[in-house]
């Protein structure tokens, strides 16, 4: 009998036995928030976590406190540019890690009694029972008893004393029109799972019903081959495969057991590449060429979508702006996303990664144990939220470096600084120079 790499790899293989190739969506879900197995809900050995040096990855709130300072400092000034509302006010964050991040920002707002006492509660949407035990450690002590109700996971903030609800999905927060709502997301939305495609020719022979945006004549359809988006599925890997036969490529380390899966091309449409390439018309330019600068569609063009992405960015832009469900008398509060994509407007294509121990490896290799990230697709956030609300604004995006500057980075690291030369830590001060320099690193070694 075959050996997976991962009882998860060995759920997935039997899973696709029966149903054939999943999405890759699937995949990645499975993968990253499977109730046995995920990584965020299950495989990681006991005393490890996700993060740091002995853990897989390293991000901003966890390199300078300054980092969740300065987003703290944003949501400030939202509020008082906003009319300095004395009640309702709700912290939001979706995938908060280890705690660090909102720690950082709770820390800072206290600095503003007003604001401070304005927040009616804090939510957390956390998909991992392990961080989110951790983030009601940091948030409310070691002791703080933690409650279950239909809603979620509840306890009592260190901070002024207010209620933290925990919740797995942001649906579950309930919204109504009085509230303000500031929702933060670092690296949060590159954990959602991803479809993918790519545009292929097929020959009027072996042409499938029409796709809805097809408003080609009869006798066109049936001469000429035709462009079709097709699905890319997640399939194993041959039995006794190896890192050579599967071509991993040399960006990818090979530290890890050959993938048990690969991505394989679709050989008719699904109900994905039928209905997901045509939901905007971003993704219909990419088919008819109209954006491309020879004026044509390029055949073998890659295309990423993520459904849950736009759900999530409907749902704050709802939160915000009201929607014709939940109706506001007017739009208040603001949501912060932070994360890695195109800062250009363009689709994200062939972006998925897979990290272990800091090193870039291949996605489909030991599954559960491997993170798995999607560049965000920050003009489709935009795109979802607008059409979600006519109470919002987008803006942005903007680059990491450009945003932390913009918020005063230098400035608050000098005050570190000097600080900790008063106190005679030279070395400390040194260290908050070179955590901060790697937060506004506009190079491959920064964040
Ligand atoms: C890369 S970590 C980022 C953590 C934190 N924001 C930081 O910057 O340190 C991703 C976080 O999102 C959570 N997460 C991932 N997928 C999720 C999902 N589908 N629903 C809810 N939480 C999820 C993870 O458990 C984790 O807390």
């Amino acid at each position: 009998e075959r050996k997976w790499s991962t009882p998860l790899a060995k759920q997935l293989a039997a899973a696709i036995e029966t149903t054939g190739p999943v999405p890759l969506a699937s995949y990645m879900r499975m993968c990253l928030t499977a109730d046995i197995g995920g990584y965020y809900t299950g495989a990681i050995e006991e005393g490890r976590d996700q993060f740091g040096l002995k853990g897989d990855f390293v991000t901003s709130p966890e390199i300078s406190q300054v980092f969740g300072e300065l987003c703290g400092i944003w949501f400030v000034a939202e509020w008082m540019a906003q009319g300095r509302q004395s009640q309702g006010v709700e912290l939001i964050e979706v995938g908060p890690g280890r705690g660090t991040l909102m720690d950082d920002m709770l820390r800072t707002i206290q600095r503003f009694p007003a604001m401070a006492s304005s927040i009616d509660a804090i939510y957390m949407v956390e998909a991992s029972p392990a961080l989110r035990m951790a983030q009601k450690n940091l948030l409310c002590g070691e002791n703080a008893p933690m409650t279950e109700s239909k809603v979620g996971y509840h306890s009592v903030c260190k901070y002024n004393a207010l209620p933290i609800v925990w919740t797995e999905t942001i649906k579950s927060i309930p919204m109504a029109p009085e509230k303000m709502p500031f929702i933060m997301a670092h690296e949060f939305f590159d954990a959602l799972p991803i479809h993918a495609f790519q545009l292929v020719s097929v020959p009027a022979t072996q042409r499938n019903p029409p796709a809805p945006s097809d408003t080609a004549s009869p006798s066109t359809k049936t001469s000429h081959p035709t462009l079709e988006w097709r699905e890319m599925l997640v399939s194993p890997t041959p039995p006794g495969s190896t890192h050579d036969s599967l071509r991993t490529p040399p960006s990818q380390s090979r530290d890890t057991p050959p993938p048990d899966f690969q991505l394989t091309l679709a050989k008719a449409p699904t109900r994905h590449s039928l209905y997901l390439p045509e939901s905007s018309p971003r993704y219909r330019a990419l088919k008819t060429g109209s954006t491309s600068p020879t004026g044509h569609p390029t055949p073998g063009a890659l295309l990423e979508i993520c459904p849950d992405a736009a759900l999530y960015a409907a749902d704050f832009a709802a939160r915000i702006g009201g929607s014709a469900a939940h109706p506001k008398p007017r739009p208040s509060g603001a949501a912060l996303v932070l994360d890695y994509g195109p800062g250009d407007g363009s689709v994200p294509t062939n972006s998925l990664r897979g990290i272990r121990r800091h090193r870039r490896v291949s996605p489909f290799a030991e599954p559960g144990l491997t993170d798995l990230s999607a560049d965000v697709d920050f003009a489709a956030l935009a795109e979802a939220a607008v059409r979600a609300s006519p109470g919002v604004e987008v803006h942005g995006p903007v680059c990491q470096a450009d945003f932390l500057e913009l918020m005063g980075i230098a400035e608050r690291v000098g005050v570190l600084c000097r600080a900790a030369a008063a106190r005679g830590h030279g070395d400390k001060a040194e260290a908050v120079r070179r955590a901060c320099r790697r937060l506004v690193d506009r190079g491959p070694g920064g964040m």
